[in-house]
């Protein structure tokens, strides 16, 4: 069974991986990202924003799991975009998780002179400080210009992608440019009813499977990487145990049916979202 999907660079980037956003206390950080390494997951989704990039470098150290069998994600801020500074805070980053590269360097929003910080990130590519680049809540207007304007395109756009929010209309460009969709919030973030939609239920139900399960094996059948969250260990390994069953085509029709095409929260195109963030 799949448990990778190849970038445009040619690296296999696993399919499920694991979350840690709003993980702010570092002990905790530490440990949830070593049991999630000890269960098998072996691409960690941290960013600048988190404040957590030490505790995620820690728990890879002591994992002992040699580094080029691991998969790791940082990303820029937006206090931090354009040349210069996207240069020094890409070093602070990998200062602060230890580490000499990263594999995946994502442009977190689309929001600020995020052209400069292409160019900043694409250079620290070619120099091996970050092995593949890409974006993050690119909708397919801000990456197509992305990608008009550079030879370089992203390798990956991290967006929030569930039941609810299906994006499919984001298809036609990410093929175009040969950018793999990966998923953040895949249980909408605990902000909907998604994990008691009773059609999830009722599939999870013949597969002696979870909601949660379902989710996820939804996602990655559609090629997409997923990056659930969780500081609970049991949660962590049922959340990793979706590589043993395979979602029907009329379950995949099914879940297809549930598309809300809109967001838990408030789109990126929103002024107030735009606002929100800004002052995060
Ligand atoms: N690029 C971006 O802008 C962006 C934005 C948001 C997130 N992300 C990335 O994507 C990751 C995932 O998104 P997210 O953390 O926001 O949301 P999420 O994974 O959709 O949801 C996390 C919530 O689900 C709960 N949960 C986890 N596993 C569960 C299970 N098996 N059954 C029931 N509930 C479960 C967690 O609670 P417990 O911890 O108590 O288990 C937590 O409250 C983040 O951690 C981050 O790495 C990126």
């Amino acid at each position: 069974m799949k448990t990778a999907v190849t970038l445009s660079t040619g690296a296999a980037m696993p399919l499920i991986g694991f979350g840690t956003y709003l993980i702010n206390d570092l002990a905790v950080c530490e440990r949830s990202v070593s049991d999630a390494l000890e269960i098998g997951y072996r691409l960690i989704d941290t960013a600048q924003f988190y404040g957590n990039e030490e505790a995620v470098g820690r728990a890879v150290r002591n994992s002992g799991i040699p580094r080029k069998e691991l998969f790791i994600t940082t990303k820029l801020w937006i206090s931090d975009m354009g040349y210069e500074k996207a240069k020094a805070a890409l070093e602070k980053s990998l200062d602060k998780l230890g580490m000499d590269y990263v594999d995946l360097y994502l442009i977190h929003h689309p929001f600020g002179d995020y052209y400069g910080a292409w160019r900043a990130v694409c250079e620290a590519c070619r120099e091996g400080r970050v092995l593949a680049v890409g974006v993050s809540n690119f909708y397919a207007d801000r990456l197509t210009d992305l990608a008009l304007q550079n030879d370089v395109f992203p390798a990956v756009d991290q967006l929030e992608i569930h039941p609810y929010h299906q994006r499919h209309e984001m298809e036609d460009s990410l093929r175009e440019y040969g950018t793999v969709p990966q998923a953040w919030g895949p249980f909408s973030q605990g902000k909907t009813d998604l994990l008691d939609n009773p059609v999830l239920v009722s599939i999870g139900e013949k597969y002696g499977k979870t909601t949660a399960q379902v989710c996820l094996r939804w996602l990655i059948q559609r090629g997409i990487s997923a990056l659930p969250k969780s500081t609970r260990r049991e949660r962590i390994r049922e959340n990793f145990e979706v590589f043993d069953f395979q979602l029907s085509a009329a379950d995949m029709a099914a879940i297809a049916l549930l598309d809300r095409r809109k967001p838990a929260g408030l789109p990126h195109t929103d002024p107030a979202n735009v606002k929100r963030i800004f002052y995060l």
